[in-house]
């Protein structure tokens, strides 16, 4: 696994947008995976600046949003569909029918989970998957013990998931369950970015790179595919390598 540190925030989230800016003009029909949380967010904002000043066309693109909240509704600010419409699909004006997200309010749950498989399959693939990583090594909403040969699937979060996940709400917010593209669509993606920032990573970046490979710290896992990136700033780097 490649390992790219950056002396900040900033310059981090540049590398990520220019990459994916390069994938788009390369291959304007580019099928796509991106977080929502607070990690992407200056990736969000730098690659629609960037679209929209180089006149990057991305209606061709196909985008997937990598996990949702269940029970909590599109509208809410803290669901990860509102995120991903404010941050990125809203300004890019991308087609509603180029956007697959998994809806957190549906009754049939595993019908979302198919549906989202039946999609990338039909995409052909995910050629870049970004993703970010969580205080307990989750990727997406797949938590410590999840199984890398999951596709999409419910689950139930770990107690640092719903307590850390409050920072997304205006108001304290009961979360139980979430709905996520599992560790498999992940392992077959064509790249993977793994991207993390600041001081409260750094702890969990050292356990994802240094500690066994182990689906008990799932971002671990991410070391096992062909052609992904951490890409870090310092502070997240800081404990990396330090004994
Ligand atoms: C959240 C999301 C993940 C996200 C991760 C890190 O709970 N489920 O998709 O990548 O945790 O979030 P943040 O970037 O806010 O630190």
């Amino acid at each position: 696994m490649q390992t790219c540190i950056f002396k900040d925030y900033q310059s981090l989230s540049i590398k990520v947008v220019q990459e994916i800016a390069q994938l788009v003009i390369t291959k304007p029909d580019a099928v796509i995976c991106l977080p929502s949380g607070e990690t992407p967010r200056l990736t969000c904002t730098l690659l629609v600046e960037k679209a929209h000043a180089e006149k990057i066309d991305f209606s061709r693109v196909t985008f997937f949003g990598l996990d949702e909240w269940i029970g909590i509704p599109p509208q809410n600010e803290g669901s990860g569909n509102y995120f991903f419409y404010s941050n990125v699909f809203a300004p890019l004006k991308i087609a509603r029918a180029k956007i697959h997200l998994f809806d957190g309010m549906a009754d049939d749950l595993s019908n979302e989970c198919r549906k989202m498989d039946l999609a990338i399959a039909a995409a052909g693939g995910i050629d870049l998957m970004l993703v970010g990583i969580g205080m307990n090594g989750h990727i997406g909403f797949n938590e410590p013990g999840t199984s890398p040969n999951y596709y999409s699937h419910v689950i139930d979060l770990d107690k640092i998931t719903t307590s850390v996940g409050q920072k997304y709400f205006k108001q304290a917010t009961v979360l139980g369950k979430g709905i996520t593209i599992g560790l498999k669509h992940l392992l077959e993606s064509k790249r993977v970015l793994v991207i993390a920032n600041g001081i409260k990573k750094a702890n969990i970046i050292k356990k994802m790179m240094e500690e066994e490979i182990s689906e008990m710290l799932p971002a671990s896992i991410v070391r096992k595919h062909f052609n992904a990136a951490l890409m870090i700033d310092e502070e997240a780097a800081s404990l990396y390598g330090k004994y």
